[in-house]
This record gives structure tokens, sequence and C-alpha cells, in this order.
């Protein structure tokens, strides 16, 4: 018996002016699609900004429905509406920010599901994607990698067919 340790790299910013640019942009337009958000049953509102390899970026929010689990969390929505946009480009960072019932802006980090979709666009283009998250106080957490998100994540050997 071996007992091992993982080590998750992450940084911190004290606050949106500490972003370098580009992040600074991605994260504005993650914090503005929270008000996009289709979110009745939850008042969570969320929102997400991808960036892609050609500077594109593409935002999502969540959208819920009464039958619970047919919505669909914001990160998903925005990676998969890139990805439907785009489909060659690939996704290089992803910022996400929370909305809670009184309008303030709070904490929303990557549920599970979401992670595992990340990881598959990581395989898909090969490279990490930044994902910066919105935490209380306005601070924000950066990761370089899903892995640091998601360690021992489902992984195959199975290649898309193309
Ligand atoms: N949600 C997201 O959209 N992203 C997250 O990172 C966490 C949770 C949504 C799902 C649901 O619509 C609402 O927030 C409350 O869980």
């Amino acid at each position: 018996m071996t007992n091992r340790q993982i080590v998750i790299d992450y940084s911190e910013y004290e606050g949106l002016q500490e972003l370098p640019a580009e992040s600074r942009k991605l994260m504005d337009a993650a914090i503005a699609a929270t008000e996009t958000a289709y979110a009745p049953y939850s008042n969570f509102h969320v929102g997400a900004a991808v960036l892609l390899a050609d500077g594109t970026m593409v935002t999502g929010s969540n959208q819920e429905n009464a039958a619970y689990p047919s919505g669909l969390c914001a990160e998903r929505t925005a990676l998969f509406s890139a990805s439907a946009q785009k489909p060659t480009q690939a996704v290089t960072a992803l910022a996400v920010a929370g909305r809670d019932q009184k309008g303030r802006l709070t904490e929303a980090s990557p549920c599970g599901a979401c992670r595992q979709v990340l990881a598959e666009y990581e395989t898909r283009y090969g490279n990490k994607v930044a994902i910066y998250t919105l935490l209380e106080g306005g601070r924000i957490r950066r990761v370089e990698g899903v892995k640091n998100l998601l360690p021992f994540l489902f992984e195959t050997d199975l290649k898309p067919l193309a």
C-alpha cells in the first residue's frame, strides 16, 4: 500500500482590476451573462463565457426546466454553443460567475458534470483550459487545466471516430 497526494495548483486575484485585460473581458462577459439566465426555480443565476483560439467569445447561462434535470448549467450551455458554432476552434479559457436570489454577484464553481465536459474539450483540442471562477467578495480563482478541478476524471482510450 502506498499513500499518494495530488497537488492542485490555483491562483487567486483580489478583484477584477487585478486580472489581465483578456481574462477581465472574459469575466466581465460571464458576469453580464448572468442577466440572461432562465432560473425561475432556483433563482440562482449563472453566467459563463468561453474564449476560443481565434479570439471569439461565446457566452451562456443556466437554463432551467420544470422537469428539473432537463435544465442545463451555464458552463455547458456556453461550451456546447461554442462547439456547435465553431467546431474547429480550441477552447482556451472559461469564466464563470453567479448571481444570488438578491441579485448579488457570488461564487459559482463548475459542477462535476461541467468539469467532465470541459475535460472532453481539453482532450479534443489537445490543450489545457484556463478556468476563472468568481469567488465570494469579488476575488477570482484561476486554474490551468481541468485536472486541477477534477482529479481522477473519467478517461478512456476510445478515440472520436473523426
Ligand atoms: N448552475 C450552473 O449553471 N453552473 C454552476 O456552476 C453551478 C450551478 C446552475 C444549475 C441550476 O440552474 C442553478 O445553478 C442552481 O443549482
